[in-house]
């Protein structure tokens, strides 16, 4: 595996792959890597020719008083991982390759980027678009893999992608989850024994509208409420969010469609977490 920090080094790594034509995935991430970055990585793996991680804390996607400086940095762990998976390039870019002094263009977020976490963390996709951009731009890859766990994410990218003709096809995994159901995160590392049943409610409440939809269920309102009741019963701090939401739109529904989407973040202690899953059938492919 190729360890690379260099935006030249990248180009000159990649080039030969595109000469062989030979396709090229890529796994955007901001490391400490769990199951669920892993499962990116193997699909990454099985669909295209070659495969780059990118392991960047990207500074432009935090926000004042959030976890930038804490985020869990366990580089050489995160790179041991990617070699038993057999990965192609390992990619971990500086904060002054990636922004060097005098930098200043970013990426205006589509519509989607306003709702949920848009209201919550103002700027976040400001900064995603712009370092998936430049992430996009400096590897040139065929396909990029993003998790359903960061639903609102995946929104936000793919409609960048179709408004900046942007020639990388996207595929969004599932997301993976610890046995008793709790999302996979990085985050996860900050929570103590005591908060993992609080932590486990966001699962919970959206298994619980699930069910609620699958018994005839329609008023977005009644499911919001019982998700809210679930969290509260569960020990979470505060509740960012608990939305029944069109999935394309991330609009708050009154009725249920025959494609809706709970989605929740909330804060346990002093972290925050965020979950979705489909409350009817998730749509094929
Ligand atoms: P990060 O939080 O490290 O996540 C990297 C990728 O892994 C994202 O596409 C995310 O949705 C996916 N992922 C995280 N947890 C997952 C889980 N439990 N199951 C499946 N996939 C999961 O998301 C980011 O980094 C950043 O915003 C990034 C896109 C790298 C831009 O900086």
């Amino acid at each position: 595996m190729q360890i690379i920090h260099t935006i030249d080094e990248i180009r000159d790594a990649t080039a030969p792959f595109r000469r062989r034509f030979e396709s090229v995935g890529l796994v955007p991430t901001m490391g400490a890597l769990h199951s669920g970055h892993l499962s990116l990585v193997r699909e990454s793996m099985s669909r295209a020719d070659r495969t780059v991680v990118s392991i960047f804390v990207n500074p432009t996607q935090f926000g004042p008083g959030e976890d930038l400086q804490a985020y869990p940095r366990p580089y050489d762990h995160d790179l041991e991982l990617l070699e038993r998976e057999g990965v192609d390039i390992a990619y971990l870019p500086s904060d002054t390759e990636m922004y060097p002094s005098g930098w200043s263009t970013r990426v205006a977020p589509p519509a989607v980027a306003n709702q949920l976490e848009g209201q919550s963390r103002p700027g976040h996709f400001q900064g995603v678009c712009t370092v998936v951009l430049k992430l996009f731009l400096q590897i040139l890859p065929d396909h990029a893999f993003f998790g359903q766990k960061d639903y609102q994410q995946v929104a936000v990218i793919r409609q960048m992608i179709r408004d900046l003709d942007v020639p990388v096809a996207l595929s969004v995994c599932p997301t993976v989850r610890e046995p008793d159901g709790l999302a996979m995160s990085s985050r996860n590392v900050y929570l103590s024994v005591d908060q993992r049943p609080a932590a486990l409610g966001l699962y919970r409440a959206l298994m619980e509208a699930r069910r609620a939809v699958q018994q005839g269920e329609v008023d977005g309102h009644a499911l919001m409420n019982e998700m809210r009741q679930v969290l509260i019963d569960s020990g979470v701090d505060s509740i960012d969010y608990a939305v029944v939401a069109d999935p394309d739109t991330l609009d708050v529904l009154d009725q249920i469609d025959d494609r809706t989407l709970g989605l929740v973040a909330c804060r346990v202690g002093t972290t925050r977490l965020i979950d979705n899953l489909w409350l009817t059938d998730p749509p094929a492919g």
